[in-house]
């Protein structure tokens, strides 16, 4: 049987739309000179991830338009910077909402960044200072109160987004070879997003940091020599609220940034997994890859950049109107000995895991989400995509999420007097 023969009715239709645009293409690379969106027809047939580094220099967008001046100027700056090489081509459906969730979570770790550098001039990580400091940054600071706002906001969405990017990759068995690396360097990221998450919940350094600096050291202790970095007793002469406030702004940071380069590079390098909708009911997943390669539409990097780019404004507009309209709030200073604050809404399913088996299960429970996490492309053995060709991966998924809400509501419902008795 053919290709075509095992093809989608939403394939086949993708296929003309492709003719149509490469038509257009190479039209427009008549009237003007190499085209920019060229596709590599014989390597797309092959079913090879398109490479773009042998893409021919451009004049730009829709350079058939521009003056020449612009025209110049553009080839100018590419011939230095190499620009045009960003204008590989990626298929069509990579411009969903749900295929650009990764793109619009580092948008959002941009506005982390550019936020947190303002907030990091007026911030004093001392223990006396630290609360006053952020009170501050609220009162004071011309627009401390609504950056401030948009970095708390900021934070829970990009923990949101990349739950639901890791999702999205999960139910689109986008993890399978040979994108297994590129999920556990997912994994690792997933994993730092939730300490940038905690060390900042610290930095306040009011009731709720308190309490969670609290468990931070009794998990530290716990951990013996491995948690000698969360302990106080790693450095005499640097208090442990600034080691996490370097933690904070340096090395989670630093770690993600890094971890993000690979992952793009990885996803240049194997190209976007198809999207199972578009294959066939019936043959088999496996044919897949290439059959959705050769016939979809493509489209340059650089458009679903503009559009990644347009989604990630849209989302900051929102971090703006929250941090006017719910202000994130701050507690006096901390008590010592006394609990009662709950941690931030992502904790709250170990809150009550920690209230049925103490401290500890916090982290036989953590490591053994990651664990399961980290294993997935490795257990899953079924070369199947779509989500309705894999029950157990489904029925697993739909598990962990159903224990991980009702844990989350328990806690929300509960007192925090019920958490100490
Ligand atoms: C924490 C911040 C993260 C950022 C900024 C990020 C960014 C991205 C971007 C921009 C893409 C391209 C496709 C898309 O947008 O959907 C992508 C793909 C991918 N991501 Fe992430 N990601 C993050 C976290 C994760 C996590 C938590 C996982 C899984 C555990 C993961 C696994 C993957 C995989 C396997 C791909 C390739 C998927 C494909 O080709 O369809 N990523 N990521």
């Amino acid at each position: 049987m053919s290709d075509i023969d095992h093809r989608h009715p939403k394939a086949e239709a993708a296929e003309s739309n492709g003719g149509t645009h490469r038509a257009a293409v190479e039209e427009r690379a008549d009237a003007d000179g190499p085209p920019p969106d060229t596709v590599e027809p014989s390597v797309r047939a092959e079913g090879k991830p398109p490479t773009g580094d042998t893409a021919p220099p451009t004049t730009g967008d829709g350079d058939g338009d521009k003056p020449p001046w612009r025209r110049r100027a553009w080839a100018v700056i590419d011939e230095r910077l190499g620009l045009s090489a960003l204008r590989y081509p990626v298929p069509e459906h990579a411009n969903n909402i749900a295929w650009s969730l990764g793109g619009v979570t580092a948008s959002v770790l941009l506005v982390l960044i550019a936020t947190g550098i303002v907030l990091a001039q007026f911030y004093n990580p001392t223990p006396e200072a630290a609360n006053g400091s952020v009170r501050d940054i609220i009162t004071n600071v011309w627009l401390g109160s609504t950056l401030r706002g948009v970095h708390y906001w900021g934070a829970q969405a990009m923990y949101v987004l990349a739950v639901l990017h890791l999702l999205r990759v999960f139910v689109t068995g986008s993890y399978k070879r040979p994108r297994e690396a590129n999920w556990l360097i997912g994994v690792g990221m997933l994993a730092l997003v939730i300490g940038a998450v905690f060390t900042g919940t610290v930095l306040k350094w009011d009731q709720e940091s308190f309490e969670a600096l609290g468990h931070n050291l009794e998990i530290g202790e716990f951990l013996g020599g491995a948690g000698l970095w969360f302990s106080a007793d790693l450095s005499k002469s640097i208090p442990l609220l600034e080691r996490l406030y370097v933690a904070h702004i340096v090395i989670i940071p630093g770690l993600i940034l890094a971890l993000l380069a690979a992952h793009m590079l990885l996803i240049k390098r194997h190209g976007i997994s198809p999207d199972p909708s578009l294959a066939t009911a019936t043959g088999d997943d496996a044919a897949v890859e290439v059959a959705v390669e050769t016939a979809e539409p493509v489209e340059p990097f650089t458009h679903h950049l503009r559009r990644v780019g347009a989604l990630g404004l849209i989302v900051i507009g929102v971090l703006g109107v929250l941090a006017v309209l719910y202000p994130p709030g701050i507690g006096p200073s901390p008590v010592e000995g006394i609990e009662v604050t709950k941690p931030p809404w992502m904790f709250w399913w170990l809150y009550t895991i920690e209230n049925w088996f103490g401290i500890q299960a916090i982290i036989w429970a953590s490591a053994a989400l990651f664990a399961l996490l980290a294993a997935v492309p490795f257990i899953d053995r079924n070369p199947a995509r779509s989500w309705r060709k894999r029950p157990v991966a489904m029925t697993l998924l739909g598990l962990v999420l159903v224990t991980m809400i009702v844990f989350t509501i328990i806690t929300g419902v509960s007192s925090v007097a019920s958490h100490l008795g």
